[in-house]
This record gives structure tokens, sequence and C-alpha cells, in this order.
């Protein structure tokens, strides 16, 4: 049966980004852009990689995940004017909700591009009447993931408590904040 289900561009282009589905021959490069500093995972669900190999099976995963109609969507994001990566952005639809996350290489935080990114998977998901619900969430002690969020259009909801584990911080689930754009 044909699936009904919304599906996202494979690619999208903003002022300054390039958005597309990751492969398995990016992870050197992802490794050394975002996904290998410490600092960049700190509030994230997974710790930092240290070797591509591992890196290079994630991406392909994520790959896969858009020829099957997965749900789960996954971007990487490069610098329109170089080519190079500076991040990834995702989201998993589910029903009528689609629920975002994204990470940027520490060298380009404090530029807007995140919020760029986001906004432009916002103008999507707006675009989609199935979707009734796009949100993301983000570690209490990270406000500038809050100020993406709301920058790109979302509204802030309030806190989950004790919604997500930060395993670079600690066994415990922590609190997050939550921010959504709904129709
Ligand atoms: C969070 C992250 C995505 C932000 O991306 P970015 O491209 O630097 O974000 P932008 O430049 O679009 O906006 C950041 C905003 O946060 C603000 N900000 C930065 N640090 C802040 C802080 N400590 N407290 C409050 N606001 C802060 C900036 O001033 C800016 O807002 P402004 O434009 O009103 O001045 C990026 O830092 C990142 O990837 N961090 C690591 C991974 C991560 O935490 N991902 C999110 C998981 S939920």
């Amino acid at each position: 049966m044909k699936s009904t289900m919304p599906r996202p561009p494979v690619t999208l282009a903003t002022a300054r980004l390039h958005l597309a589905p990751p492969r398995r021959e990016d992870a050197a490069e992802a490794l050394a852009a975002y996904a290998g500093d410490p600092e960049v995972t700190r509030y994230l669900t997974w710790r930092p990689y240290t070797e591509a190999g591992p890196l290079a099976d994630f991406l392909e995963a994520r790959a896969l995940d858009w020829t099957r109609d997965s749900g789960h969507y996954a971007y990487l994001i490069r610098l329109a004017r170089t080519g190079a990566i500076a991040g990834s952005i995702g989201l998993v639809l589910d029903g009528n909700r689609a629920l975002f996350g994204y990470v940027l290489g520490r060298a380009h935080w404090g530029q807007g591009l995140m919020t760029e990114a986001l906004r432009a998977l916002l103008d999507w998901t707006d675009g989609e009447p199935e979707i009734f619900r796009a949100w993301a969430f983000c570690d209490v002690a990270n406000p500038a993931s809050a100020r993406v969020m709301e920058k790109a259009g979302m509204t802030r909801e309030g806190i989950l408590r004790r919604w997500h584990v930060a395993p670079n911080i600690g066994p415990e689930p922590r609190d997050c904040i939550v921010c959504a754009r709904v129709r």
C-alpha cells in the first residue's frame, strides 16, 4: 500500500545553508566538524564519537531511513559557500507530530545558522495539513537552544520534568524546556 505519510524534501537550500541526507563517507568530516566535540554534545543524548567508523555506521543507518519511510529524516547541514559540513538537523514524524533535533559545530555558533535551518523545516511542516504540532526540547541548562526554537517560530510551553538523560552530564534524567509550533 502506498504510504500517505508526509515526507520532507530530500534537500533544502537556505540563504547560507544546504541540507541533504548524510552518507557513510561523510563520517570523518562530521567527526571533526561537530560529532567528536564534547562541548557540542554536552546536553545531547549521545556521547561524542572518538572514531569515524561507528559514526559512519550511524550515518549510513540515517541514510537508510530515507529509503524506507521510517518517519525519521536526518540531514547534514553544509555551508552553501564552501560545502563544508557544519552540523546536523533531523525530524521524527509521529502521527500529527514532528519532533526536531539539531546540532552545530562550535566554529559556527552564534551566527543564526541553526535558526535558519530550523525555520526552513518549519516552513515545510507549516505547509503539511497533517502536522499539527512541530516541537523540540532542550536541556534546561542549554538556553541557546531554547532561543533557537523561539527565534525560529516556536513558543515556549514549559518544562518537562526529568525528560531526558544527557549521558555526558550524568545518568539521571534531566528537566527540559519544551517549545512547539501548533496549528
Ligand atoms: C544550540 C545551538 C544549536 C545554537 O545554534 P546557533 O546557530 O549558534 O544559534 P543561533 O545563532 O541561531 O541563536 C542562538 C541564540 O542563543 C543565544 N544564546 C547563546 N548562548 C546563550 C546563553 N548562554 N543564554 C541565553 N542565550 C544564549 C544567542 O544570543 C542567540 O540569540 P540572539 O540571536 O537573540 O542573540 C548550537 O549552539 C549547538 O549546536 N549546540 C550544541 C548542540 C545542542 O545543544 N543542540 C541542541 C540540543 S536541544
